[in-house]
């Protein structure tokens, strides 16, 4: 196991429960509002699956597992990045914190032993979504922005709610709507999700 996570599981026993172990590895490291998150994202993640005909296991392991690399202080993500030879783009670099969703994948893989590819990509992209996304991806991408870890109610909640009645991928676009519409408030704008975006428009596009 790479060192930075040796690092972070000392004083850690795992229960090999990972609705467990991923919770108390959270609270370990005094991160409880994002330890109750993933639950909740976790939660939302099968039922979403099961209304869009999605695998609800492996949408549950998502959820508990997208957040995972909150363990890690904010100013240590780029740092950890770096250890574990991940590909930094620009504007994660200008501001690291987007880079969690590519440590939680590799902490997926190497702490929990997830080989599922769906799985692990669907962590990889949770923050950005990305182009040719799958289903499991939207899945743990909408659930993420239903369940967000800050205070009140998200702003686009209601019209992402309605948009899900006629489809996920419509749910998705709400959300990147309200972005887009709302860009002045982003710290960077990630080229993966300029690319779901337009990825969604095309798709829409062809289904007329
Ligand atoms: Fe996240
Ligand atoms: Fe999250």
């Amino acid at each position: 196991m790479k060192d930075v996570f040796k690092q972070i599981l000392t004083d850690f026993s795992f229960t090999n429960d990972l609705y467990d172990d991923s919770y108390n590895l959270l609270i370990l490291h005094n991160r409880r509002i994002v330890a109750e998150h993933s639950r909740e994202v976790a939660e939302e993640c099968k039922r979403l699956a099961k209304r869009f005909g999605v695998n609800e296991e492996l949408a549950e392991i998502s959820g508990l597992l997208h957040d995972i690399s909150a363990v890690f202080p904010f100013d240590k993500r780029l740092e950890v990045s770096n250890n574990l030879g991940l590909e930094v783009l620009k504007e994660e670099a200008e501001f690291p914190l987007i880079l969690h969703q590519k440590i939680s994948e590799v902490m997926a893989r190497d702490i929990w032993n997830i080989n599922n590819e769906e799985v692990l990509n669907a962590i990889s992209c949770h923050t950005t979504l990305k182009r040719n996304f799958s289903k499991l991806d939207l899945v743990l991408f909408v659930a993420d922005k239903m369940k967000w870890d800050q205070k009140g109610i998200p702003p686009y909640i209601e019209s992402l709610e309605k948009e899900l009645n006629i489809s996920l991928e419509h749910g998705a676009y709400a959300y990147i709507k309200y972005l887009m519409d709302n860009k002045s408030n982003l710290k960077v704008m990630h080229p993966w999700l300029i690319e779901a975006y337009n990825d969604l428009i095309l798709k829409f596009n062809m289904l007329e």
